[in-house]
């Protein structure tokens, strides 16, 4: 899809038009600068359309979409998922949005940002075995008064998140029996080559030999070997790195303890971390960004057969704490704790994980607000800032200290699951990961809910959304 920011509308093809209108703080409906009247708003709130003929012969379909009140940047996000599915239902290869004067209290480049962002979100689907035959949308004219360079280097910008975003998708939307940890491992290696990163892998024998426990019991039924893929970029010189651990289970059908009917659906979405992790170090060396990343992605499956760990088993990770396993589906910390060890021994600046954790994150914030959990007051400030620029949910749970006698075990330093055992989960699975942590800052991002939705929602199509890509790239841009 081409973006094209400009304020004179070609009337030599058949195009969509959509004009963008705003209500002011008393509720006027104004567009290039005049306030229109009730009644007009009355017709355009039924949702005025009108066929016109250019002089050139072609034909336009014109709609009025009223955002809503000013200064409300997700109104536009809104609006450009409504103008993209609008040119798709009427088969228009070729659209504009038309912003007037821009009455919508949001300066120009701030508002080309977030609709080439939107735009560039809402132009996916997961077409691997599905050919998609509807006809694409190709040339977006924006009507909106900004310079020629800085429109490029926003549409150059947002064309490298979204490729970040799609490669996380396509991922994550791949079926259990594609996306194999040979595959993930063989994706990532492509990713990396095309930005000049190398990607170092710990196989079994190195897992064996480091002691990385926890991740070979719950990789151990898998149909392929578990492993961690380490990735660094290089971006500022005399800076400690930053640890983005992401959890790669390619599939989690919960082990022994396996997960029943409705609790099986989407299990292959459980390396949403693992792709969100490589997606976003992939984005940071794309962009050039200045500072320093390593990633860390521990890939297994957690499958049932003779070989899976039992309930009880006792087993001693990278930190040599003993973890007694309780409950097998609680897999994802298991690998986490092992890979999180390991980063926090490198002394780096600060160690972020990214994790389909918990099904109570999903129950408490839903499928739009990840939860989040961190250690450091200057970086959570940074990181819910960074979350308000790009739009993405993000909300602050507590580490709270009256839950970390839940994870006692009889026999073992630690459980891995709390008792009593259905109160905050997201919390309990949070705290666990943190006794791994000694050194470093540290953030924790449930994203159970936002990385897979059920249903499409605003920019976004049903299936993988590359939640949290965006905030902890914009956390890094700013120094
Ligand atoms: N991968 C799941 C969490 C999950 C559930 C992610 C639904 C996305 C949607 C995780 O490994 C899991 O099974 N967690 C258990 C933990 C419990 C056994 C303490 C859960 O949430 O039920
Ligand atoms: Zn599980
Ligand atoms: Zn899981």
């Amino acid at each position: 899809m081409n973006i094209n920011f400009t304020q004179r509308i070609d009337d030599n093809v058949n195009q969509l038009i959509v004009t963008v209108l705003f209500l002011d703080s008393d509720n006027k409906l104004i567009y290039k600068n005049v306030t229109l009247s009730d009644d007009d708003k009355t017709v355009l709130e039924k949702g005025g359309k009108e066929t016109s003929r250019f002089k050139s012969g072609c034909t336009a379909t014109q709609l009025w979409y009223v955002a809503g009140k000013k200064d409300d940047e997700n109104a536009i996000r809104k609006t450009c998922a409504f103008f993209y599915k609008t040119a798709k239902k009427y088969s228009y290869s070729n659209a504009v949005l038309d912003f007037g004067t821009n009455e919508s209290g949001i300066e120009n480049l701030r508002l080309a940002e977030i609709i080439s962002d939107s735009l560039f979100m809402s132009d996916y689907k997961y077409d691997a075995f599905k050919k998609d035959d509807s006809v694409k949308l190709e040339n977006v004219t924006i009507c909106l008064d900004i310079p020629a360079d800085q429109a490029a280097s926003v549409i150059e910008k947002n064309t490298i998140i979204a490729k970040g975003i799609n490669l996380i998708r396509d991922m994550v939307n791949a079926p259990a029996n594609i996306m194999t940890i040979d595959k993930f491992e063989e994706t990532a290696k492509n990713a990396c080559r095309e930005c000049d990163l190398q990607v170092n892998v710990l196989d079994k024998k190195t897992l064996c030999e480091k002691g990385m426990n926890l991740l070979l019991a719950v990789g151990q039924a898998g149909i392929q070997e578990p492993r961690m893929l380490e990735i660094t970029y290089h971006g500022a010189e005399n800076e400690k790195t930053n640890f983005i651990v992401g959890k790669g289970i390619v599939f989690d059908a919960g082990g022994m303890n396996l997960k029943t009917g409705n609790g099986l659906n989407d299990m292959k979405m459980d390396m949403a971390g693992a792709a969100t992790a490589l997606g976003i170090i992939t984005t940071a060396a794309s962009l050039k960004l200045n500072c320093n990343i390593t990633v860390l992605l521990p890939l297994a499956e957690n499958a049932i057969s003779s070989k899976s760990m039992h309930t009880g088993d006792v087993i001693v990770g990278y930190k040599k704490k003993s973890v007694e396993i309780n409950n097998t589906d609680a897999e994802g910390r298991l690998i986490l704790a092992d890979a999180i060890a390991y980063a926090d021994e490198q002394k780096p600046e600060l160690i972020i994980d990214i994790a389909t954790l918990t099904g109570a994150a999903l129950i408490a914030l839903g499928s739009k607000i990840t939860a989040g959990f961190f250690t450091d007051k200057t970086v959570k400030d940074k990181m819910l800032k960074a979350a308000q620029i790009t739009g993405e949910g993000l909300w602050e749970l507590p580490l709270a200290d009256d839950y970390r006698g839940y994870l006692k075990s009889d026999i073992a330093d630690l459980s891995n699951i709390s008792s009593p055992p259905r109160e905050a989960g997201t919390i309990t699975a949070a705290l666990f990961l943190q006794s791994f942590v000694e050194n470093a800052k540290w953030v924790h991002l449930d994203i159970a809910g936002p990385a897979f939705l059920d249903n499409d929602w605003n920019a976004y199509p049903a299936g993988a959304t590359g939640a949290m890509l965006k905030t902890i790239i914009c956390y890094f841009e700013t120094k």
